[in-house]
């Protein structure tokens, strides 16, 4: 994983619209399928403004938080500052430079959103870089219930990312759509997450 931002522009012009684009709480999907882990050392695979690897830190987890924008993680370096946690935070565009395999306990990419190509290659980076014995957590919006404009292109479903995982070397013990209702941009609106939670066997 080098330092290096092409397409930073896009996220930095996104996060320096507003003072906070995301709520500050855990992702619902983390929260329920990491608690139940004993804490190692952790991914946070486009960490964002940081709640995430700020809510596995207070867990006892070392935590490694990459994200392609500055902005984002100044405020995420902000957040973890004032409650008082030690994240390695690093700046990096994680498709060109994908994470040192067999290096984490946990990897967890949550609404790490980008079409296909690149977007297989850069999961299978993600999953090298579980330890055997280590989880990966992929959550992203479901495609078909997807509410809101953007890039519906970027959007993935669970089987396109459990195609990528299969046995021996990998066991399935999540994947599926969950419904939930949430803020999402200023509004309560149902969503639907893809939640795939994979363990590394080999
Ligand atoms: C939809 S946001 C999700 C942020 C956070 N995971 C969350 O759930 O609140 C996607 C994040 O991925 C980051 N990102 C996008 N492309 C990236 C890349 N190639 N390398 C590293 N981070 C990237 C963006 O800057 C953004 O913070």
């Amino acid at each position: 994983m080098t330092s290096s931002d092409p397409g930073a522009t896009e996220w930095d012009v996104m996060y320096a619209a507003r003072s906070a684009i995301w709520s500050g709480e855990p992702n619902a999907q983390l929260v329920a399928e990491a608690e139940h882990l004993t804490p190692g050392s952790a991914l946070d695979i486009g960490c964002g403004e940081g709640a995430d690897a700020v809510w596995l830190a207070r867990r006892g987890w070392q935590v490694t938080a990459v994200d392609i924008s500055h902005v984002a993680l100044e405020r995420a370096r902000m957040h973890a500052g004032s409650a008082g946690h030690e994240i390695t935070f690093v700046q990096a565009d994680l498709v060109a430079s994908p994470p040192a395999p067999g290096s984490y306990d946990l990897v967890s990419a949550q609404f790490f959103q980008l079409e296909d190509p690149p977007r297989s290659e850069a999961m299978l980076g993600f999953g090298a870089a579980v330890s055997p014995g280590g989880h990966l957590l992929v959550v992203g919006h479901c495609p078909s219930g997807h509410v809101g404009g953007g890039h519906p292109e970027r959007l993935h479903t669970v089987d396109q990312i459990t195609a990528l995982f299969s046995p021996p070397d990998w066991q399935i013990i999540t994947a599926e759509d969950r419904e939930r209702t949430a803020m999402h941009h200023g509004e309560l609106t149902d969503l639907t997450d893809g939640v795939v939670f994979l363990r590394r066997i080999q």
